[in-house]
């Protein structure tokens, strides 16, 4: 307890100490630096103290203040003295206006019209009449970091881009609540700039408003706040904002950030090739679709309705037909686990296909044996050429339908084949 009130003591006659010291009996705070866009106004925010400055007031009849442009001595040949408000004199600008309240220690000032020579460092003058209180606030443009005593007015022809928040929406989860903000400068708040967003997800809640930084100068805020949706996944959104001007175009800048929402599979399903009609012996090729984030490490699992345990992994599977039958899959990442909906597999002419086909080959077979070795015996000289390079010339007529036949017989035994990839 007494440590506590002795620190706050030091604290305090320190604090008391460096007030009295000379140059603190006055002072005057501004932002250091503010940018300024050409074509726009811009208003500095500008508060003083005077030690005493009630007294001073009861004595004063006439206060005003002065805006000196580059060189803080008025009397210096080259001084350039901006504005006088003791009658309201203002040199080369169009307009300024003193619209702070000097009698409550208010110089916050607005500079209309800013052209590119307005550049320059500024310093504060306080008139108070008659003879009460004359003074140029700080007049060391290069004193330490922490004295925002003058203030520099940067003019620039390009606004700085908005300020988009956070910055690195890398890993937002699916279904959580989300807010990003967009802040830009407004450093003309009679004329601030316009804020937009585009492509944001919907729903989302919008609210705009202007906010006071640190260093009193104003800039537009905006925020939305939605739900991130897997299908937000990539998206682009953008923040516009147009800064109105007098004498040029209005300029627009724009930030754009792209949303990564992190979600278990979505929309998985079943894509099944050639068909999912096909007859007994076609190849077909299962794949299971999904979107998911992230996907780089997805596991995917095969099932046949009906058997517990799983046919095979990996997101294709491959087999040789013999019947029908309902197939799904389920798609897997660190977030979640998704089935797809069964898909039907069905076999084209139903009633023992296998019959019918090979009583057809037969019914082929015979007539065209007899055709070939006719064709065969009877050309055997005239089509030498053209046979000799074919090991199977002889058989070409039946192959296909004996390939037909064969395969029918062997797939009968064989297993459904798969692809692991
Ligand atoms: C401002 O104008 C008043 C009245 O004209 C004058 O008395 C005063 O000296 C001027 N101040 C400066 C710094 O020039
Ligand atoms: C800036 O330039 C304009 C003409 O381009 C001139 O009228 C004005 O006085 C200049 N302002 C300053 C502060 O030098
Ligand atoms: C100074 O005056 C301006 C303009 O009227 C006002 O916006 C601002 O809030 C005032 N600052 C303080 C510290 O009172
Ligand atoms: C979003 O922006 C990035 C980078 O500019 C681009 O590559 C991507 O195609 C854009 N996405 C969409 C959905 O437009
Ligand atoms: C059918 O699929 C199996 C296994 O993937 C493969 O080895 C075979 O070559 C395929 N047959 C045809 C005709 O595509
Ligand atoms: C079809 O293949 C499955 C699995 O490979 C096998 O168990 C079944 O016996 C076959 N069906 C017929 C009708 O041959």
């Amino acid at each position: 307890m007494s440590v506590l009130k002795i620190t706050s003591l030091i604290i305090i006659s320190s604090v008391l100490l460096h007030t009295q010291s000379a140059g603190d009996l006055y002072f005057a705070v501004m932002p250091h630096r503010v940018t300024a866009l050409k074509g726009s106004c811009v208003q500095i925010p500008c508060t003083f103290n005077i030690f005493n400055f009630e007294d001073k007031i009861q004595k004063t009849r006439s206060i005003y203040g002065v805006w000196l442009k580059k060189i803080s001595q008025f009397t210096h040949k080259d001084s350039f003295i901006a504005f006088n408000g003791s009658q309201n004199i203002i040199k080369g600008f169009s307009d300024i206006q003193m619209i702070g309240n000097l009698s409550e220690g208010n110089c916050t000032t607005v500079f209309y019209d800013i052209m590119k020579n307005h550049s320059d460092f500024y310093f504060f003058r306080l008139e108070m009449e008659p003879n009460v209180f004359t003074a140029i606030f700080n007049t060391n443009p290069d004193a330490s970091a922490d004295s925002s005593k003058t203030v520099k007015i940067d003019v620039t022809d390009s606004p700085q881009p908005p300020e988009l928040k956070p910055s690195d929406l890398a890993y937002m989860m699916e279904n959580t609540t989300v807010n990003v903000s967009c802040s830009a400068e407004a450093p003309c708040p009679k004329l601030p700039p316009k804020l937009s967003w585009t492509n944001i997800p919907k729903p989302a809640i919008i609210t705009t408003q202007l906010q006071e930084k640190p260093d009193k100068t104003l800039s537009v805020f905006s925020q939305i706040t939605f739900k991130a949706s897997y299908m937000d996944h990539r998206k682009n959104i953008s923040c516009t904002v147009t800064y109105p001007r007098n004498t040029s175009n209005d300029t627009t800048v724009e930030t754009t950030m792209m949303l990564r929402v992190l979600f278990p599979p979505k929309e998985t399903h079943v894509i099944i090739e050639p068909s999912a009609s096909v007859s007994v012996g076609t190849n077909v090729t299962l794949t299971c679709k999904s979107k998911a984030n992230p996907s780089n490490d997805m596991n995917y699992t095969w099932y046949k309705h009906g058997q517990d345990s799983p046919l095979a992994g990996g997101q294709k599977i491959s087999f040789t037909v013999n019947n029908t039958g309902l197939y799904f899959c389920t798609a897997e990442n660190k977030h979640g686990k998704v089935s797809s909906e069964q898909i039907q597999l069905t076999l084209k002419g139903q009633d023992g296909p296998s019959n019918l086909m090979i009583a057809g080959c037969m019914g082929i077979i015979v007539p065209m044996l007899l055709f070939s070795a006719l064709v065969l015996s009877l050309g055997k000289k005239t089509f030498k050429k053209s046979t000799a390079n074919d090991p199977s010339g002889e058989d070409l007529n039946t192959h296909v339908c004996y390939e037909n036949t064969a395969i029918m017989i062997v797939t009968a035994k064989q297993d459904i084949l798969i692809n692991n990839n």
